[in-house]
């Protein structure tokens, strides 16, 4: 017997699955189940969130109440809605995401906001991203700003093969490098220096939800020194008057300041995420 025909609570109507979906991801303990459920469904049912609701007395195949039941299981472990869904939207781009690299976050696309505010005034400035991942900066550079010249920078492999599969699916062209940065930074110059580099402490890694925990790589989220030793290497690498831009921990903008301005760098400013949340810290190289 398929689960579907046992389960028949996802054998019914579109608009009779989603309350029992919703009470399953609430007891999991997920932040928004209804919006969780709706996305899931319709990522069976191969349609948008709003076609689930223009044809709401749809009745679900056993194939496709399979199929849901198999998706809302792994919701229900708390794997990351973007790893089931197998992409991701990332500012204009839609990208692919699976466990080999970090979910693109919102405050990650203030980082690039702010990065293209940057190069606004070049034709075709010289970009360094550094702790690619997915390629979410990078890419998201190369898409907004024509002439931009993007190198993607990454230690794990695995990323890059992400990375890769992502310049290739949005038509972005990168350069991409495998290094660790804690051999100091490919030579330049460079105009921009950009970098989303894991910033967890070891100790605070178990009490973060489990979707990060659990499931997003390790070498991602975790780093001691890393957000230093870029901006001690970008000194070096950063044309005159060439900006680097990090995003810091939400409690952590005050320090990363200090300690730029300790190395040299001016012009320090501090942008706020969407929450109103201190995240992103960019300063000048003289
Ligand atoms: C927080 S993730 C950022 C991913 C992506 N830039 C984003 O914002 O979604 C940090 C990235 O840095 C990479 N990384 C960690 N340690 C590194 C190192 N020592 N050298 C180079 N890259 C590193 C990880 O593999 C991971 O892809």
């Amino acid at each position: 017997m398929s689960l579907a025909t046992r389960n028949t609570e996802l054998s019914s109507t579109v608009v009779q699955v989603l309350p029992p979906m919703t009470a399953r991801l609430a007891a999991a303990g997920c932040e928004n189940p209804r919006l969780d459920a709706e996305l899931l469904l319709a990522h069976v049912l191969e349609t948008g969130r709003s076609g689930l609701y223009a044809d709401s007395r749809r009745v679900l195949t056993v194939d496709e109440g399979e199929a849901l039941e198999t998706l809302l299981a792994r919701r229900e472990r708390r794997e990351p809605l973007a790893y089931i869904l197998g992409e991701w939207g990332f500012r204009r781009l839609t990208l692919e995401v699976d466990p080999r690299v970090l979910v693109p976050r919102p405050e990650t696309e203030v980082v690039v906001g702010r990065a293209l505010a940057a190069i606004a005034p070049l034709t075709e400035p010289c970009v360094l991203d550094v702790g690619t991942g997915s390629g979410a900066i990078a890419l998201a550079i190369a898409d907004e700003h024509e002439g931009a010249r993007v190198t993607a920078l990454d230690s794990s492999a695995a990323a890059l093969e992400v990375a890769l599969a992502n310049a290739a699916r949005t038509g972005c062209e990168l350069e991409f490098l495998c290094a660790d940065l804690f051999d100091g930074l490919p030579a330049g110059p460079w105009d921009l220096i950009v970098s989303n580099p894991p910033y967890v402490l070891p100790d605070e890694i178990g009490a973060l939800e489990p979707e990060v925990r659990d499931w997003e790589p390790r070498v991602a989220l975790v780093g001691v020194g890393a957000t230093e030793a870029i901006a001690r290497a970008a000194f070096d690498v950063l044309r005159e008057g060439g900006v680097l831009v990090l995003e810091v921990a939400y409690d952590d903008a005050a320090r990363v300041t200090s300690f730029l301005r300790g190395l040299g760098y001016r012009d320090l400013v501090v942008t706020r995420d969407l929450a109103g949340r201190e995240r992103v810290v960019e300063c000048t190289r003289p």
